[in-house]
């Protein structure tokens, strides 16, 4: 299978890992040689409820059994997507009630870019720096990491960029500002939080020129930070919000969420204001509904909150400065580049998935399926205390 892979498959970095998997169920990864990975990162957030969960197995099945794709976006009625759209609207403050489903997180960062023009007639939009947002070139346009976005240039026009969590910066909002775009919780820049209520201050200055407020909620929603999106720890009610991830558990897709009124101008000059051929997918929005169901009536959005606590109250650790994040989006930062990969590398072949983070070389990001026991979180940081403790006795 390996020899194929890099054969056949493009590669995007020199280095790929190249584990060659077999199956995974629960909190376990397991590859074609028999060895079992303890899964702490949850397909980079994706997989809330852990691998090949019996609830979400179930919908996908039966949803296969009675149709898979009908005809683009609208043109029929379909039960999984009017079920996960309504869930989702009525679980989500006022005025966000009104659901576009796309096929994954970038398309979603799309639509919401494009909705906000439409909505505002302005084309100015202010981005972060060191945010993620997507890949493709309108979510790279927003990205705030000139070292990924500059072999692409020209990207799309009129961004501007201000520093997360810089009060002084708000100035840039202007009337030619079309909208804002953050991550609730900067993630690739490594899972730093808002603080002293940027994000309400950000939302007011939006308001006040007639802005709209767009939070990526691609890592922080759906339960991840202990409430169903992370916004709402944080005392705002966005304009516009982008989904993706573990909206899917495991499957893909992405939403971009606004209130009726600003949704409606897609309707109109032009028609057709975001167009797609598989987003909302039924198969996909089956699994995407036994995901929020499963997660809405159980505990584990408030008991992510207390594995947060028991991760933090094992991580501590001479060669550990910090453990950023909130809930289950958890980046451990070490005192170098060089200790975050031997930790990666080392408890991966112990049998701990661990992975990097994009912009924060010294981070080491923790974020396993919200199913994740105990038992298993204490497993996981053991070895991660374990590996620290064999590079500290070799430096
Ligand atoms: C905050 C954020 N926004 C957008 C995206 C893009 O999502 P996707 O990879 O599904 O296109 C990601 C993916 O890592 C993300 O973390």
């Amino acid at each position: 299978m390996k020899e194929d892979f890099f054969k056949y498959q493009a590669q995007t970095s020199n280095h790929p890992l190249a584990i060659e998997i077999s199956h995974a169920n629960e909190s376990f990864v397991y590859d074609t040689n028999g060895k079992s990975y303890l899964d702490f990162i949850a397909g980079v957030s994706a997989n809330t409820l852990g691998h090949n969960h019996p609830k979400i197995s179930q919908a996908i099945k039966e949803q296969v059994d009675k149709h898979t794709h009908v005809m683009v976006y609208g043109e029929f009625i379909q039960q999984p997507q009017v079920n996960l759209t309504k869930l989702l609207a009525q679980n989500l403050p006022k005025p966000l009630e009104t659901v576009y489903l796309t096929n994954s997180g970038t398309e979603a960062t799309e639509g919401a870019l494009k909705l906000a023009k439409r909505y505002t007639g302005r084309h100015e939009i202010i981005a972060t720096k060191n945010s993620y947002h997507g890949n493709t070139q309108g979510a790279m346009s927003v990205c705030g990491a000139e070292q990924q976005n500059s072999a692409f240039r020209p990207l799309i026009p009129g961004i501007k960029f201000i520093k997360f969590n810089n009060a002084a910066d708000l100035h840039k909002i202007t009337l030619k500002t079309a909208a804002v775009i953050l991550e609730t919780i900067q993630g690739g820049a490594g899972f730093i939080e808002p603080e002293n209520n940027y994000l309400k201050k950000v939302k007011e200055k939006c308001d006040e020129v007639g802005a709209l407020l767009i939070l990526d909620e691609i890592q922080t929603g759906i339960g991840r930070t202990g409430t169903l999106f992370g916004f709402e720890n944080y005392n705002v009610i966005p304009h516009i919000i982008i989904a993706g991830k573990g909206l899917g558990g495991g499957m893909p897709i992405g939403a971009f969420i606004a209130s009726n009124k600003i949704m409606s101008c897609l309707k109109n000059h032009p028609k057709l204001g975001h167009i797609t051929t598989f987003g909302g997918h039924p198969v996909i929005a089956a699994a995407s509904n036994a995901t929020l169901t499963e997660l809405l009536n159980s505990n584990l959005i408030k008991e992510t909150l207390y594995k947060e606590k028991l991760i933090r109250k094992f991580l501590i650790h001479p060669l550990i400065t910090e453990v950023r994040g909130k809930g289950l989006m958890l980046a451990v930062i070490v005192k170098t580049e060089e200790i975050a990969s031997k930790v990666i590398l080392r408890c991966l072949d112990k049998g701990l998935l661990l992975f990097w983070l994009l912009f924060e070389g010294k981070a080491i990001r923790i974020t396993p399926p919200l199913t994740i026991s105990n038992n298993e979180i204490t497993k996981g940081c053991t070895i991660i205390l374990e590996t620290l403790n064999e590079i500290l006795t070799e430096s």
